[in-house]
C-alpha cells in the first residue's frame, strides 16, 4: 500500500523502467482508463531523460468494437495520445485488438495469436473497475476465457459515458484479452487509487477466486502485485 496516487504511478513506472532497462525488447501488455495516465506521464519523462522504447513491444488489453483507431475515444488514440506520440516507439511494435476490423473474431483470434509469436508478455499493467472486472472481463466471465468479443456490463456502460456526448454514442461491445490471456504474462501489477475502488479491490484480493469479481482470478498467478493508494486498500485494512 502505498500513501497516494502519485507515489502508486511512481512505483508503477520504476517497475516498468527496470524491465525495459534490464531487458530492452521486453514485451508489456499496457492499459488505459484513468489509472495508468500518471504511470504513462512517468515514463515519457523517463523517455526525455533516455529511456528507450525502440526495440520494446506492446499489447493492449481491449478495444470498444465498432470504433475505428482515429475514433477520439478508441483506445488507439489514447495510447498515441498518452504514450506513444511522445517515446521512441516502433508503431508497427504496438497491439491493440481493431475494433473496426471486418470479422470481430477473426481479430480477437489474430490477437491472442499475436501475443504466442512474440513468446509471450513480460509485464502486465492492469486498472481494476469498480465491478471488479478486469481489462473488458466483466463479472460471470470465465477463468479459461481468451481474447473475445464481449458485452459490456450497464455499470461498465454508465462509467464509459463520462467519455461520449451522447449516451447512444458509448459502446455497448467490446473486444478484449481473456482472463487466461492475462494469467498467462510473466507478471501482473495492477494499480488502483480511490475509494471507489475499494470494495472491488478487497474482493479480489480477500475474497473467493470467482468470476462474481474477475480480478479475483488473479489470486491463481503466481507473481501478481497490487499497488493501492490508502483509499482503495481501505477495507483490507485492520
Ligand atoms: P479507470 O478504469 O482506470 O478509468 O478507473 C479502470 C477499469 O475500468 O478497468
Amino acid at each position: 500500500m502505498l500513501a497516494s496516487p502519485a507515489q502508486v504511478a511512481e512505483t508503477a513506472c520504476g517497475m516498468i523502467t527496470d524491465l525495459i532497462t534490464s531487458v530492452p525488447d521486453c514485451v508489456l501488455g499496457l492499459a488505459t482508463g484513468s489509472t495508468p495516465l500518471d504511470t504513462y506521464r512517468g515514463l515519457v519523462q523517463r523517455h526525455q531523460h533516455g529511456l528507450r522504447f525502440d526495440e520494446v513491444e506492446t499489447f493492449n488489453l481491449d478495444e470498444y468494437a465498432g470504433l475505428a483507431s482515429d475514433h477520439p475515444q478508441s483506445y488507439h488514440a489514447y495510447m498515441a495520445e498518452n504514450l506513444f506520440d511522445h517515446i521512441d516507439i516502433d508503431r508497427s511494435d504496438t497491439h491493440i485488438p481493431r475494433g473496426d476490423a471486418d470479422d470481430l473474431d477473426e481479430e480477437c483470434l489474430r490477437f491472442e495469436q499475436s501475443i504466442r509469436d512474440v513468446g509471450g508478455v513480460d509485464h502486465w499493467l492492469l486498472g481494476i473497475g469498480s465491478n471488479g472486472h478486469v481489462a473488458f472481463n466483466e463479472p460471470g466471465c470465465d477463468p479459461d476465457s481468451t481474447t473475445r468479443v464481449v458485452d459490456l456490463a450497464p455499470e461498465t456502460i454508465t462509467a464509459n459515458s463520462r467519455f461520449f456526448d451522447r449516451a447512444e454514442d458509448v459502446p455497448r461491445r467490446a473486444l478484449t484479452a481473456g482472463i487466461s490471456t492475462i494469467l498467462s504474462a510473466d507478471r501482473i501489477v495492477l494499480l488502483a487509487y480511490g475509494a471507489n475502488k475499494a470494495e472491488a479491490v478487497a474482493e479480489a484480493i480477500a475474497g473467493p477466486v470467482s468470476p462474481d469479481c474477475p480480478a479475483s482470478f488473479l489470486q491463481t498467478h503466481p507473481d501478481c502485485t497490487f499497488l493501492l493508494d490508502t483509499a482503495a486498500a481501505s477495507l483490507l485494512l485492520p
